[in-house]
This record gives C-alpha cells, structure tokens and sequence, in this order.
C-alpha cells in the first residue's frame, strides 16, 4: 500500500514551495521507506527552486535529514526496521571504475530508489535523490546509514549534506593537518563545517571570509582565528597579512561564485591546495592567468559532498558529537514546521539563518 504523506514540493521555477499530499510507494527490492524526523533546510534546496541545478520539475525538496527506518525491502542488510538513519545523496555502488580502484568516494555510478513518488500521478524528482522534506521518503538502502541513536535528530541529520560538505571539503578533500593555515569563503553552513573540520584536524591559523559580519562573528564560535568581511577590505591582500606575506595553505570556496573562487585562488600560498565546495551555476565562468595556475603550483580541486564515505564518516562524526568533541549543536539556528520552508529559505536568503531544521 503506497503511503500518502505530507511533503514540501517546488512546482515550477521561481514559485513558492507548498505543501502538497504525496504518494510514497512500499519499498522494492534494496529500497528503504524511512520515517523522516528532521531535515535541515540547505542552499541546495533554494538552488533547485530557483531552477538553478535542472528543469526536472515538480521537484520534492528536502535532502539533509535523519529518521527511522520504518520498512525494507528484499535484500536490504545494511539498516533494518527501527534503525536510526542518517540519509546520504551518494550511495556508492561498488562496482564502477572508481570503487573497483579503491576510491568508492568519488564513486562515479552513485543511485538512489528506482520506483518514484508521485504528486497527482506525476513523477516527483527528489532532491539529490533524497526528498525528505516530507513525513516519509524512499531511498536506495545505501542511502541510509545507521548512526548512534543517542543523537538528537535535528542535528544528526545535518551531516547528511551541509556540515559533512564542509568538514570534508576540508578534512578530506584539502587534507587540512596539524599546523597548517586554512582560510574558508562563506560561513554559511558549509564554510563552518569547513572551519569546524579545519579546527579538528589541527589547523593553527583559519580565516573566515564572508560579506557579512554576523556570519563572522558565528564563524569565530567554531574556530576561526580570523576574519575578514571583504566588503571592507581586499581578501587577498588580508590573508597575506596575517600569514606572515605568503598565504594559506589550503583555500576553501563555499559560497560558488567566481570572485570568491579567484580570491581563494590568489590566497594560497605556493603548492597550496584550493577546495571549491560552493556549488557554481552552468553559466558561471572563471578566467585565470595560465602562467598563474603554473607558477603557483599546488592543487586545485572539488569537492563533492566532502568527499566522504558516508558508512566510514557518519557514524564516526556522530561519535566525535556525542563525544563532545565536534559542536554540531550549533549549526541549528532554528527547528521549523514542514509548512515554513519558503520562510526560512527568505531567512537564508536574508542571512539570518545557519541551518533551520524542519522537524517532523
Ligand atoms: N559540494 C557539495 O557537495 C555541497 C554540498 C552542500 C552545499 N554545497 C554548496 O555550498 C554552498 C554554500 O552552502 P550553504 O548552505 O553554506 O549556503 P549559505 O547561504 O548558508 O552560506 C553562504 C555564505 O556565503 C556568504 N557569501 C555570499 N556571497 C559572498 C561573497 N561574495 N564573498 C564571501 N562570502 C559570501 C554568505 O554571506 C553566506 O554566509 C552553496 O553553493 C551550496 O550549494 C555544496
Ligand atoms: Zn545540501
Ligand atoms: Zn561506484
């Protein structure tokens, strides 16, 4: 029996997201039908509204959340009924060129449910595969992965996108270590995970750069040493400063615009490392200097969902948060009803906001 269930759904571009009665199916084969708890309200969201990632609408948003697995499929035996979950947007396959040469990471054939769900009939496209802005979700069951219950839903569940973005993008992606300098570009959710993640991994300098001052004095909370409001002041000229003229060793783009991209760029230090986490839209471009991109040496990279291993990294930062040793409390700026999703996207918009959670 397929299950009818309250969820919030972009129909066209631009619009208002509404709340809409939606038709989740039974799980088939390797599919998972999980009751959501919490599911946090991510930039990614706005960017499918907006049209910004595809036309692929009437789209089912929702993708950064935790809840109870409340049904399986055949062949399920990575989660069973009950399990506490943490939903991921890149269950790896196994089998592609990239998992076959040990990388499942960047696995280059990541799924998520065959069957869909439905509005009125018509075919919804979850977010990210995921869609859990919605009583109950189906997911391909390495989409789930089983985390420590002792954490609370609202904040486990922001692993699952934004803050496992960023403390990837710098514990994996730029390899922060002991002793480095880092700086991060946008202290949204993701750039404080990326400063969080930079402040575990040992990091001694860390500059947080955005346009806002709020988000700076935030960013301070999860260990920036620095910040620079670059409405003020030259980024670029800031970072040399404060590391002694030469720049950082690992530079993060959270924001996905080609300035803060460019300023990351020129904000390295020689051999250093660039991380673009902040996602660009198809008509952006960059233009760089070869003899720069030569001359400076070092690395340029993506980041894709922090590069993580959601069954290797979910449980274990879940862990360091229970732990007390990762401050996740303090990515949730506010819990929201289902019907308040188009708000808190105004209060994202508006910057008011580090993550709302919508709770179940
Ligand atoms: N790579 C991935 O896997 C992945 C995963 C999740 C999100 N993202 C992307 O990461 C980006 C950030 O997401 P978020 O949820 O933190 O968004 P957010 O809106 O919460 O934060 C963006 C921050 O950037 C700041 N900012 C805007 N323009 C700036 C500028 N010119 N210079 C400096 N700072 C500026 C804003 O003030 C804000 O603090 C988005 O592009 C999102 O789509 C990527
Ligand atoms: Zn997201
Ligand atoms: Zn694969």
């Amino acid at each position: 029996m397929p299950h009818s269930v309250r969820a919030v759904v972009a129909r066209s571009k631009g619009e208002p997201v509404t709340v809409e009665i939606i038709e989740v199916p039974d799980p088939g084969p390797g599919e998972v039908l999980v009751a959501v708890q919490a599911c946090g309200v991510c930039h990614t969201d706005l960017h499918y509204r907006e049209g910004a990632i595809n036309d692929d609408f009437p789209f089912l948003l929702g993708h950064e959340a935790a809840g109870i697995v409340e049904e399986i499929g055949t062949g399920v035996t990575n989660v069973a009924v009950g399990d506490f979950v943490v939903l991921n947007w890149r269950a790896v396959c196994g089998q592609c060129r990239s998992c076959l040469r040990g990388r499942p990471w960047y696995c280059f054939a990541t799924h998520n449910a065959t069957q869909k769900m439905t509005l009125d009939g018509v075919e919804l496209s979850p977010a990210l595969g995921i869609g859990a802005f919605a009583e109950k979700t189906l997911v391909a069951a390495g989409q789930a992965t089983k985390v420590d219950s002792a954490a609370r839903p609202e904040v486990a569940g922001l692993i699952g996108c934004g803050v496992m973005a960023g403390l990837g993008a710098a514990m994996n992606t730029g390899g922060v270590s002991r002793g480095d300098s880092v700086a991060v570009f946008g202290c949204g959710g993701v750039g404080d995970a990326a400063i969080a993640g930079s402040h575990l991994a040992g990091a001694h300098t860390i500059i947080a750069v955005d346009i806002d001052d709020r988000k700076l004095e935030i960013a301070r909370n999860f260990g920036a040493t620095h910040t620079v409001n670059s409405t003020s002041e030259d980024p670029i000229e800031a970072i040399r400063g404060l590391t002694g003229g030469n720049g950082v060793d690992v530079a993060i783009e959270a924001v996905g615009l080609p300035a803060t991209y460019e300023q990351a760029f020129y904000s390295r230090d020689l051999a250093g490392t660039v991380v673009l986490v902040g996602v660009p839209n198809p008509e952006m471009k960059i233009e760089l200097p070869m003899i720069e991109v030569f001359g400076r040496g070092g690395t340029l990279k993506s980041s894709w969902y922090g590069d993580c291993l959601p069954s290797r990294d979910f449980p274990m930062l879940i862990d360091l948060y229970l732990q007390g040793r990762l401050d996740l409390d303090r990515f949730v700026s506010e819990t929201i009803a289902l019907d308040k999703v188009e708000e808190a996207f105004h209060a994202m918009e508006r910057g008011e906001v580090l993550r709302s959670v919508v709770v179940l």
